[in-house]
């Protein structure tokens, strides 16, 4: 096991009738920006519970940031944060509204001129306006971890930041929220939690047996309840367990002491920025071409998680290793998600070439858990994915 650090300071408020608590979680006299998405709590009663939890404080509003949370839509709520001396953040929403927010807690306290510098420079952010979440989407981990993806529409760029100053001070997960997420979001969530495991435990063996069963448990929960929550968003059982497996998949636990590779995502990101194709989506394009690519360095891995995650019990390491990606795939597919970049456009020529370029000029050399998934790679992984 490698050597490691932890602290996750976000206080979780999990269950039932738990949002009213944020009239105590709110610092007293906090001037509170309320900030959500498209609309959806205006439709499934958390607006309503939000609105009446935080009657004692000075609230103000700022809807519409959209999903893929766009720079443009965010600098207009900065502007607010300072005219109106702001001083605390609550999210409601999905992983958009929450990294929206912590762009924004970060971006309040940022000292140069252009706040996009914090993603194109690579800031990392020590301190931030704090900021609370109530999470309406399970999917991201962003409730519970201080990573951030930022939309740039104008340049066609998804970029990450974070920093130890943008854990949420707390968030609050009631599964009820789940009644309302149509389907395709559902999948979503199920998918992006699955290869956020998958990319913290797909490397190398270090033997760290802990880190590794808490990655395969979670992955087994993923599977177990993907039926029951598909077809009826309203158990409440498998919701919670649905919730309480995404947020863990992503909240560094899994992560200590073992190597990472987060590759499938930076080439995920880029058929967002490029397509607009939904985040989780993007990874099951990438993963079985990744998976496949680098089989040989994640043999053993790969060979573990077809023993323990999906019972193969026939054949060689590297025969297991196959079989494990290709349960992978038939897991995303039974979510009725489409596993190739031709079935969601039709402009994808060129699209590798287009990507290793710009990795190439970002200085992304080598990326994966050895460093060493060349831009050259990464053109060799997107075209297998086409
Ligand atoms: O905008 P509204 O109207 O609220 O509707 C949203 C949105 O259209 C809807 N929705 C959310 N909760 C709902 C609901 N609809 C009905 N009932 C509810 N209870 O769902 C749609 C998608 O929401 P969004 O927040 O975009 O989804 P998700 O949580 O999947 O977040 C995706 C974003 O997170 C980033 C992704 O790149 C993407 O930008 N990620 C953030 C990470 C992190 N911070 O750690 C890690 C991830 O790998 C990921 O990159
Ligand atoms: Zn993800």
């Amino acid at each position: 096991m490698n050597n490691f650090q932890y602290k996750n300071p976000t206080k979780i408020l999990f269950g039932k009738g738990q949002i009213e608590n944020l009239s105590t979680e709110i610092p007293k006299n906090s001037k509170v920006l309320l900030l959500y998405g498209g609309g959806s709590i205006k439709k499934n009663g958390v607006y309503e519970q939000v609105t009446s939890a935080l009657s004692n404080f000075e609230v103000i509003e700022f809807g519409g940031i959209p999903a893929n949370p766009e720079y443009a839509v965010l600098m207009e709520a900065l502007k607010v944060i300072k005219e109106k001396n702001i001083t605390f953040l609550l999210a409601v929403g999905g992983g958009s509204v929450i990294d929206g927010t912590k762009f924004l807690s970060a971006a309040a306290l940022f000292e140069g001129d252009t706040p996009w510098d914090i993603l194109t420079k690579n800031i990392r952010s020590l301190n931030g306006m704090p900021f609370g979440a109530v999470l309406t989407l399970p999917a991201t981990g962003s409730e519970m971890n201080s990573g951030a993806v930022i939309t740039r529409a104008e340049t066609q760029e998804k970029l990450a930041m974070g920093g130890p100053g943008l854990f949420p001070v707390f968030s609050v997960l009631d599964p009820e929220v789940v009644k309302s997420i149509p389907q395709r979001q559902i999948a979503n969530g199920l998918a992006d939690a699955f290869t956020h495991v998958l990319e913290q435990y797909m490397t190398y063996p270090v033997d760290a047996k802990i880190q590794d069963r808490f990655a395969e448990s979670i992955l087994q929960t993923l599977v177990e309840v993907a039926p029951t929550i598909l077809n009826d968003t309203s158990d409440y059982e498998a919701a919670s367990n649905f919730m309480w497996s995404c947020t863990m998949a992503l909240n560094g636990l899994i992560q200590q002491g073992v190597p990472s590779d987060w590759a499938i995502h930076m080439m995920g990101h880029e058929l967002t920025a490029l397509f607009g194709i939904d985040h989780a989506r993007t990874l099951a394009i990438i993963a079985e071409s990744h998976y496949t690519y680098n089989l040989e360095d994640k043999k053993d891995k790969l060979a573990q998680y077809a023993e323990r995650v999906w019972n193969v019990t026939e054949g060689t390491p590297e025969e297991k290793a196959v079989a494990g990606i290709k349960k992978t795939t038939e897991f995303f597919q039974s979510l009725g998600i489409k596993t190739k970049l031709s079935e969601y456009t039709e402009d994808y020529q060129g699209t590798a070439q287009q990507i290793s370029k710009r990795f190439e000029e970002r200085g992304w050399k080598g990326l994966g858990e050895h460093g060493k998934v060349s831009p050259s790679d990464v053109e060799k992984i997107v075209e297998m994915s086409y």
